[in-house]
């Protein structure tokens, strides 16, 4: 369980400090896939940072299976780390390191036998759909590929949580679909919590168990996925429910994968 209490977060000091957090109170279970849907600024990513630390809160608390982690240091914020794996919009893959090594490299901080290291990465390849391609480099893969190599190396170290901000977001809708498909495989297959950022409504349908908005750093809305697209009741989520439906007149679902129009920002907050 992952536990946000009374948490804020403020950057900047003195007179500069501005609060971009207010008051964040939430619950994410075990094995869940959590969506956190906001607009661009919102606090979306501020916040999940604040589960790895990437990101200290101003005050309140972050705890983990019922462990205070907020002020975490040394071996204990290592070990945290690396139970918590971390996919990125842009992949952030190792440009000069071929599609295996950049699956070993979390294996290589963590002094694992070098034979150990490929066979789990060569597992890990098979799970993500790439073993032909271990010995290939980045800049050779479609978008779609270099955001798999990114999940391999994230599910390295054998993570029980993992975050995923904007994953998709530099995807087209069909490679979306696809790389859903498999986060929501690694969730059930192996049981790992996903706390997924999105400002797709369709992305947050597909794959969320319960969402929590976030608007302007303040959660306004948690629940399940479908009870909230039934009956939405922040005024975010409504607007962005009667635009996606007014797209849906145009032709499309607002699904990724399934349109009668383009993947566009009719489905998106801004
Ligand atoms: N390192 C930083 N220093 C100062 N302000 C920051 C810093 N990082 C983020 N902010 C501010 O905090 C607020 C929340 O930013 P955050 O990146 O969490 O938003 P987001 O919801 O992830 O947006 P996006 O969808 O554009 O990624 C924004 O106003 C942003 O300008
Ligand atoms: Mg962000």
């Amino acid at each position: 369980m992952i536990k946000f209490e009374h948490l804020h977060k403020s950057y900047g000091e003195g007179r500069d400090a501005h609060e971009v957090l207010h008051d964040v109170n939430l619950d994410i279970a075990d094995g869940e896939v959590f969506g956190i849907l906001g607009s661009s600024g919102a606090g979306k990513s501020t916040l999940v940072r604040c589960i790895n630390l990437l990101e200290r809160p101003t005050k309140g608390s972050v705890i983990i299976d019922g462990n205070d982690v907020t002020n975490a240091t040394g071996a204990e914020l290592a070990r945290l780390r690396s139970s918590i794996g971390m996919i990125f919009q842009d992949f952030n893959l190792f440009a000069q390191r071929t599609v295996l090594r950049n699956v070993t490299f979390p294996l290589e901080l963590h002094h694992v036998s070098a034979d150990e290291r490929r066979t789990r990465a060569e597992r890990l390849l098979d799970l993500v759909g790439l073993s032909d391609y271990a010995d290939r480099y980045p800049s050779q893969l479609s978008g779609g590929q270099q955001q798999r190599v990114a999940i391999a190396r994230a599910l390295a170290n054998n993570p029980s949580i993992m975050l995923c901000d904007e994953a998709t977001s530099a995807l087209d809708s069909t490679t979306t679909v696809q790389i859903l498909d498999l986060l929501r495989r690694i969730n059930r297959e192996m049981n790992v919590t996903m706390v997924v950022i999105t400002h797709s409504l369709a992305v947050a349908r597909n794959i969320c168990d319960r969402i929590a908005m976030i608007d302007g750093g303040h959660i306004v809305e948690v629940g399940e996925t479908e009870a909230l697209f039934r009956n939405p009741k922040s005024d975010i989520l409504k607007t962005l429910i009667a635009s996606a439906d007014a797209q849906n007149h145009r032709g499309g679902t607002g699904v990724p994968g399934d349109e009668g129009g383009s993947h566009t920002a009719a489905t998106e907050v801004k």
